[in-house]
């Protein structure tokens, strides 16, 4: 059966897969928060029929407007026969991939490739050796290593899968043969030697890749400069097994789902690698290196390694710094012996993604003292300089990424990502990823309107909607009071008084982390000079709104410096260059993690920050004085 897109594009699809697998199968990704799989809970991977015939489920996830206008749920929709469908701008997996995309456009105007010493995984040397004779009778192997040790390359382990084939390789490239080199970061080891020189004429590739818990991001990079070549990406389908890491560790414990949690990863990668392959028309042997990146968590998932005692105390991962494996170990699509290096975490919550963040911006190079932040469904926050770094994990909740909210959705086109409130009428004003119709709230967006709420009454600095503020916005639902954002009945975006909740408890856990982690140092907020955001929620974030609501301390605008995904930027820098690997160690080594979860500075300090903007408002001047002291607020303040 045939399914014809709206943009050209004819897929082959089959009536035992869904709409969504079929075009996931077809490289064709489409949001699904909820996996898309068995029954389907979140109703958001939403397509539109034009014509054909077919069977779905799940209509009450869609308003009466879409089922007139042929709406369907793809992941409960099977094809009957040939199909036509639109997919919805809104419903493509595409914002990460334009967010990765648009940095890396930059990464080759970004690094000045002359300065970097490009030093991929591999290193390979040409020999000319000697033909054996009576007079010179050595054995291969020792042939091989004076080869090397001629060149200054000495104590070079040659591991025994090589000696099968070293006599009949040496003598078919009529002892000239190519040396392949690995850097392990502490030993030079032979991946491979070939007979004859490599001639490289389909190319030399790498690949960083970036394990989030919501999203695969690849970089396609050519090992010979250095220069980024493309990107893809697609959802971490691990997700039909638990949104969260948490969740997801319990399900590889305590169901034995190791082993689906690390193909379903797998299967992620190579479902983008292949298209690229593709388009560049590389073989599988042109990918030479890989570089992951990835919390502690899901580097364990990915490498097939015990994620259990993350969870127990005393939270101890299986390694921080990790052995170089291979593309063919992992199954990954690539050169089977291609090696694969994984930046190294330094804590069960504080991983290589983070790693990876501090080596992006550079922290660790600095006199002055910076801070880095990476917030997701865990926020994850680094204070130091060249001297010290200390980090700390705090549980956010999925809400910044949309997930928990009664209307809420991730930063994608449709979207709601700004918030303005008029403070005679109170009438909201928004704006939407992409400019397109409203079709939820983002993490930037509730922020943002929270703030707005609070800033002109409409809100407590409890949380509480105000029932006596005058305004049509808000109205009474099932679960309390609730502020109409957009829409008319049957089709509101809503922000109820349990995802306020939600996000004062998420807020107050960031803002928390962030004074312990001073407290620890004896520091104060202004001694910080910078402060980087990491991530794709800080992409539309409003930090002056972060700020109004508590979430970030009360620090000028300036010293905050939104930075993309810097994962898979330190997982580039491993992939092109030794040195840069080699401080990624020096950063996990030198990292000091302090626990929170038995805290009780930390419990305070949170217990004080659910409130807007704080219990101890003169914490915030400058939320106090854009304060109308004419608004007549709750009990409260
Ligand atoms: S209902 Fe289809 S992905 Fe959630």
């Amino acid at each position: 059966m045939k399914l014809f897109l709206s943009s050209g594009e004819v897929i082959t699809a089959s009536p035992q897969f869904s709409l969504l697998k079929n075009l996931k199968n077809n490289g064709i990704h489409i949001i699904a928060p909820c996996g898309g799989e068995g029954q389907g809970v979140c109703g958001r991977c939403k397509v539109i029929v034009k014509k054909g015939k077919y069977r779905t489920r799940l209509l009450d996830k869609l308003s009466k407007k879409e089922r007139s206008e042929g709406y369907v749920v793809s992941c409960q929709t099977h094809l009957k026969g040939d199909l036509y469908i639109e997919i919805p701008r809104s419903s493509l997996l595409e914002t990460e991939g334009v967010i990765a995309g648009e940095i890396s456009k930059n990464l080759n105007k970004i690094f000045n490739f002359s300065t970097i010493d490009i030093s991929p995984l591999t290193n390979e040397i040409y020999l000319e050796l000697p033909e054996p004779s009576l007079a010179d009778n050595i054995s291969d192997l020792e042939r091989v290593k004076r080869g090397l040790s001629e060149i200054g390359q000495r104590n070079i382990n040659v591991p025994y899968r090589l000696m099968r084939d070293l006599s009949r390789n040496l003598r078919y490239g009529n002892w000239k043969v190519t040396v392949t080199l690995i850097d392990t970061g502490y030993t030079q080891e032979v991946l491979r030697i070939s007979p004859g020189k490599r001639d490289h004429k389909n190319g030399k590739y790498g690949l960083a890749i970036d394990v989030g818990t919501t999203t695969v991001v690849i970089y396609l990079v050519n090992l010979t400069d250095g220069k980024f070549v493309d990107v893809a990406t697609t959802y971490n389908y691990q997700i039909i097994y638990g949104e969260d890491v948490i969740s997801r560790i319990v399900y590889a414990t305590d169901q034995g789902g190791l082993k689906e949690l690390n193909e379903a990863i797998i299967n992620d990668i190579n479902s983008i690698l292949e298209p690229l392959k593709k388009k560049y028309a590389l073989s599988e042997e042109s990918i030479e290196s890989i570089v992951i990146s990835g919390n502690t968590a899901m580097t364990h998932l990915f490498l097939g390694l015990d994620p259990a005692p993350i969870l127990k105390e005393p939270y101890i991962p299986t390694a921080s710094i990790f052995p170089i494996t291979s593309a063919g170990r992992l199954g990954i699509n690539a050169s089977p012996d291609a090696p694969l290096y994984t930046l190294p975490c330094v804590a069960s919550y504080v991983g290589g993604d983070v790693v990876a963040g501090v080596l992006a911006t550079k922290i660790h190079k600095k006199q002055e003292i910076s801070a880095f932040i990476d917030i997701g469904t865990n926020g994850e926050l680094v204070v130091g300089n060249s001297e010290w770094l200390l980090a700390v994990a705090c549980s956010a909740g999925p809400c910044f990424e949309g997930g928990g909210l009664a209307h809420g959705m991730r930063a994608t086109a449709g979207a709601i990502d700004s918030v303005k409130i008029n403070l005679d009428t109170l009438e909201p004003e928004i704006t939407t990823i992409g400019q397109g119709s409203p079709e939820g709230i983002c993490g930037s967006g509730i922020i943002d309107a929270i703030a707005e709420m609070y800033l002109k009454g409409v809100i407590t600095s409890n949380g509480k909607l105000r029932a006596d503020a005058s305004s049509t916005h808000i109205k009474t639902a099932a679960e309390g009071l609730e502020f109409v954002l957009y829409g008319e009945k049957d089709n509101e975006i809503t922000i109820t008084e349990p995802d306020i909740d939600n996000i004062l408890r998420a807020k107050a856990a960031i803002y928390a982390g962030f004074a312990v982690l001073l407290t620890e140092t004896g520091l104060s907020f202004n001694e910080i000079s910078k402060i980087y955001i990491a991530g794709g929620f800080g992409r539309y974030l409003n930090v002056e709104k972060a700020i109004a609501i508590g979430m970030f301390p009360d620090q000028p605008k300036n010293k905050f410096m939104y930075l993309e995904n810097t994962s898979i930027l330190g997982a580039y820098l491993c992939l092109i260059s030794s040195k840069l690997r080699e401080e990624a160690e020096a950063i996990s080594s030198m990292m000091t993690y302090v626990e929170l979860s038995n805290s009780d500075k930390f419990m305070d300090e949170y217990i004080a920050g659910l409130f807007l903007p704080h219990t101890n408002l003169s914490l915030f001047p400058t939320v106090k004085n854009m304060l109308d002291p004419n608004i007549q607020r709750g009990k409260s303040i």
